[in-house]
């Protein structure tokens, strides 16, 4: 089993005016290859923070990052950018879809930034394949005002996963949907774990989401209160 994404004793103090909150003091994480994680803490426990700190969105007050063997926070924002774009993929609660653009549009626009600007592999059958998995094969050729909010979000998912970055992390992915496009978006994350072996690493405040990952991490006041157990894969 190989490590994936270390993350060593990570502090985060935003300053608002002339306050400091330490929204993370001291984690540490490691997450294997192919693991499906669960993050559940109460609210600003400071899970998206870590979230966005694990993603390179964020650096950390001190600490360390590793990501695939490289160290996250002892590089230039340019490597960072450019580790980011390759090997992690974001799930926001709130997606920016590009209005005039498709469904399908959408997903192809993921695929050339992923590229960094070379135009990026065309490839329509892993953009069908992932639109199917989320049940949006009918809607491909819809733009996002032409979409229910379900599938809004469910199409930002697909774009977010289009690449199958080898690492994603999604902050409360259900937190907008009905059990149905839920259970929709858990059985795509389950799928991607099992085929791709992708690391999944998903904050979630629904217990059947978190009961569906082989780990679940809790949080509080800005620390890891609880790793959960290693199940070995
Ligand atoms: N940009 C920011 N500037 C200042 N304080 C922030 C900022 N972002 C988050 N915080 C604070 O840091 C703490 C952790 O916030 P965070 O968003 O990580 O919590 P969370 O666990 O994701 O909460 P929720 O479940 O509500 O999304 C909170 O006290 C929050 O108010
Ligand atoms: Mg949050």
């Amino acid at each position: 089993m190989r490590t994936i994404l270390q993350a060593e004793n990570l502090e985060k103090v935003y300053r608002v005016g002339s306050v400091d909150v330490h929204a993370l003091r001291g984690v540490s994480l490691e997450a294997e290859e192919g693991e499906f994680i669960a993050i559940m803490g109460p609210s600003g426990c400071g899970k998206s923070t870590m979230l966005h700190l694990l993603g390179g969105l964020l650096t950390p007050s001190s600490g360390r990052i590793v990501i695939d063997d490289e160290d996250l926070t002892a590089t230039t924002d340019a490597r960072r950018t450019d580790i980011r774009r390759r090997k992690i993929g974001f799930v926001f609660q709130r997606f920016n879809l590009f209005p005039t653009l498709t469904a399908e549009g959408n997903l192809r626009l993921a695929e050339r930034i992923h590229a960094g600007g070379d135009g990026g592999k065309d490839d329509p059958e892993r953009r069908r394949e992932i639109l199917r998995l989320l049940q949006l094969e009918d809607k491909m050729h819809h733009k996002p005002l032409e979409l229910s909010g379900g599938e809004q979000q469910r199409v930002a998912l697909a774009r977010a996963l289009v690449n199958r970055p080898a690492i994603v992390l999604a902050d409360e992915p259900t937190g907008n949907l009905d059990s149905e496009n839920s259970a929709i978006v858990l059985n795509m994350f389950q799928e991607m774990n099992f085929r791709f072996n992708q690391t999944i690493i998903m904050i979630t405040h629904n217990p059947e989401a978190a009961a569906m990952c082989r780990r679940i991490i809790q949080m509080r006041d800005g620390q890891i209160v609880a790793p959960g157990p290693r199940v070995q894969i």
